[in-house]
């Protein structure tokens, strides 16, 4: 699509894209953040204890063949600890919930890849609490 101004409503045509919606876009997010915290004796929820390391891991194998418009950071607690592994965008993103496998980071990180918050938002939501 060509850029240029719309003479009718005096908008740039073209430079809006489907991630344009205030907050899911994929430019103004800083970091995608996940917690590995790991609460020692299985006692505690944690992210750690439900599989965070090896999202962990795969998400750290991923991230330098991607060309992601943010940063990959570990956290310790996101307060969701019991239905983690917890990840989220931030400042202010949405989380992203319930990846296990090497398939749902490859998939997450496909659509925040292609700047699709909003689809990786309804595929990986955050259960209400
Ligand atoms: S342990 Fe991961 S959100 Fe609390």
């Amino acid at each position: 699509m060509e850029h240029g101004t719309n003479t009718s409503t005096g908008k740039e045509e073209g430079a809006e894209t489907d991630t344009d919606t205030p907050g899911l876009n994929a430019r103004s997010f800083r970091a995608l953040r996940l917690c590995t915290n790991f609460r020692a004796g299985f006692t505690l929820p944690s992210c750690g204890a439900r599989g965070a390391e090896e999202v962990h891991q795969e998400i750290a194998r991923q991230w330098p063949e991607r060309n992601m418009p943010f940063v990959f950071e570990t956290v310790h607690c996101m307060g969701k600890c019991h239905i983690g592994p917890t990840l989220r965008l931030v400042p202010a993103g949405p989380f992203l919930m319930g990846a296990k496998t090497k398939e749902d980071v490859t998939r997450i990180l496909d659509l925040l890849e292609a700047g699709d918050i909003e689809q990786a938002a309804q595929e990986f939501p955050a259960p209400a609490l």
